[in-house]
């Protein structure tokens, strides 16, 4: 309710003065302004947009100036990275949206990921004799799950933007029509996956300089992604799922070796899910909930280590904790979680704190538990695909968004004149139980491939709420993220600034491969002996990962930050 309606309420029920005054009505009327004080001191003195590409922040900024809320720019900041960062996120890929709406404190994840072609099934990508085929579900057409972005992006203008979708695109569509400049971080991605753009003679045309790695400053132009988007403005999800840029989509794919069908985009629909809730000590977490395992890993991960008083151990102890920590979690996650529309998961016991306490029981503080190997394991990468932004309205009203196309350059597969560039996502389904995907992760039957299921996600858009104030957070990172946000939480809750959180140098374990993955920075040299004196297996690694955006209200202070990850080439402004 508006602070004018409430107005008119409390107008309505005020005391007639000629009659005695009924206590009753006076307790109401109280009780209606101190609800009217909480609404009136529930708005931030600013609006703050941290994302991973400065035109990205930029236009997101200018819808918000120009009347929109969160959620338009959500929509608006979704769209521009999908143009400038097509290494990370796209129109032809999917992701979660948390949303906060300040008038009613309603929230909710619109699930927008994608989902396995109704074609597809459990030996899509395995060969005669059962084994699976080496890269088919990471390059090509056959790779590609169902986008869901397109239709998320719909779906979030027309429930709870104020703008047209016309207004709210158009910064894309400018920016796909006239160009933006290479930089070292793109040219670091192409090269990564230059193989399989090469594959592909409409993604060689438009992200490669003559078939090769683009020189900074070379103009990525994007005219037929301009005309698609267009259409999305103009018609809504029909402009992508049905007409002439479905018939395109299925054509290239088709033609290329998938298997999608018009059913498969008609049938597209983003569902709203209710997010993951919990707590630790004292701080309120919402996340992401099935089919992403972030919000349901990150509360486990949590709830095991509020069974130690951390800071009463040595700094070398608590790593060790959260080492054991993430080791059971990820235990759990290839176990147990898939899309929650295909398969039951016993969601209140993984984040339940007795369960935890179980967990926690055989955690022994002087040795390692060694992860139990009924698999193979692989290396897995460095954890640059993906993108995350977060933003808060003036009004308060909160949007993390994690959005993905999987790898960097997805699938590497454009269909030609769509200037879709195509998700590699169907690597995040089990290709076979127990076989590790792109991320050294392995899953079991609960992520098997199935006609119309969704693939388990590590995306983990969350929000904080604490004593003070709010946080919003999230990173991309492939199987990493969820162990960032564990680092980006515990880092809030010892008093840092959003700053510290994405700062913080990271250390990651996930069950399998059993090793310490860790960034410059992140163990000392004693740390290092301590915890090899443990039993644990340490991989420095050469380079950082992830890129995390935050953004803190502090409602004390009234004071709004926000920050980007100096691994990025992201922005963070309030205004
Ligand atoms: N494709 C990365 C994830 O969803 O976890």
């Amino acid at each position: 309710m508006s602070a004018s309606r409430l107005n008119q309420v409390v107008t309505g029920l005020l005391p007639d003065t000629k009659k005695a005054p009924s206590w009753g009505l006076f307790c109401v009327f109280i009780l209606l302004l101190l609800a009217q004080v909480a609404l009136a001191v529930e708005k931030p003195p600013a609006a703050a947009i941290a994302s991973a590409h400065p035109l990205a922040t930029q236009a997101g900024h200018e819808i918000l100036a120009a009347g929109g809320n969160a959620f338009d720019a959500a929509v608006t900041v979704s769209a521009v990275l999908a143009v400038v960062e097509p290494y990370s996120s796209g129109m032809g890929g999917g992701g979660f949206w948390l949303l906060h709406r300040a008038k009613d404190g309603f929230e909710t994840m619109l699930d927008g990921r994608e989902r396995a072609p109704l074609a597809a099934h459990q030996d899509l990508y395995l060969d005669d004799q059962g084994e699976v085929i080496p890269n088919l579900s990471i390059n090509g057409a056959l790779a590609a799950g169902i986008p869901g972005q397109p239709a998320a992006l719909v779906h979030l203008a027309e429930k709870y933007g104020q703008l047209p979708l016309k207004q709210t695109l158009a910064a894309a569509i400018r920016l796909a029509r006239e160009g933006f400049p290479v930089d070292d971080y793109y040219r670091r991605m192409v090269k990564w996956r230059l193989d399989a753009l090469r594959q592909s003679p409409s993604a060689e045309s438009l992200f490669l300089q003559s078939g090769e790695i683009p020189q900074v400053g070379h103009n990525v132009r994007q005219p037929d992604l301009a005309n698609t988007l267009e259409l999305l403005a103009e018609q809504g999800r029909d402009g992508f799922y049905k007409g002439k840029v479905a018939q395109k989509l299925i054509d290239g794919v088709r033609a290329n070796g998938g298997i999608w069908t018009l059913e498969d985009l008609a049938d597209y629909q983003p569902i709203e899910r209710v997010p993951v809730r919990g707590s630790y000590r004292g701080i309120s977490i919402t996340s992401a909930a099935p089919p992403s395992s972030g919000g349901v890993m990150l509360l486990a991960m949590l709830n095991i280590l509020s069974r130690f008083e951390l800071e009463a151990y040595p700094v070398v102890t608590r790593k060790h904790l959260m080492i054991e920590a993430m080791r059971r979690a990820y235990r759990d996650r290839a176990e147990y979680l898939g899309d929650p529309d295909f398969v039951d998961m016993p969601i209140e016991q993984l984040i339940h704190p007795l369960y935890a306490a179980g967990l926690a029981r055989d955690i022994a503080l002087g040795h390692a538990t060694p992860s139990k190997a009924p698999y193979s394991t692989v290396q897995s990468d460095e954890g640059r695909d993906t993108t995350h932004f977060s933003i808060l309205d003036k009004e308060g009203n909160r949007v993390a968004a994690t959005l993905s196309i999987n790898y960097p350059f997805g699938s590497g597969f454009v269909p030609e004149g769509t200037g879709i560039l195509l998700n590699d996502e169907m690597d995040d389904f089990s290709a076979r139980p127990g076989v590790p995907n792109v991320y050294g992760l392995i899953g079991g039957e609960a992520n098997a491939i199935e006609p119309g299921k969704r693939m388990l996600s590590s995306m983990t858009p969350t929000f904080i709420e604490t004593a003070e104030g709010v946080a919003i957070m999230g990173t991309p990172g492939g199987s990493r993220i969820i162990t960032m946000l564990l680092h980006g939480i515990l880092e809030l809750q010892a008093g840092g600034e959003p700053k510290d959180w994405v700062n913080k140098p990271r250390f990651h374990h996930q069950y399998l491969p059993d090793e310490v993955q860790f960034e410059p920075g992140a163990l000392t040299a004693d740390e290092v002996t301590e915890l090899t004196r443990l039993g644990h297996q340490l991989k420095p690694l050469k380079r950082s990962y992830g890129n995390m955006q935050a953004v803190y209200w502090n409602k004390k202070t009234e004071a709004v930050s926000a920050a980007s990850d100096p691994r990025g080439i992201g922005n963070a402004v309030v205004h």
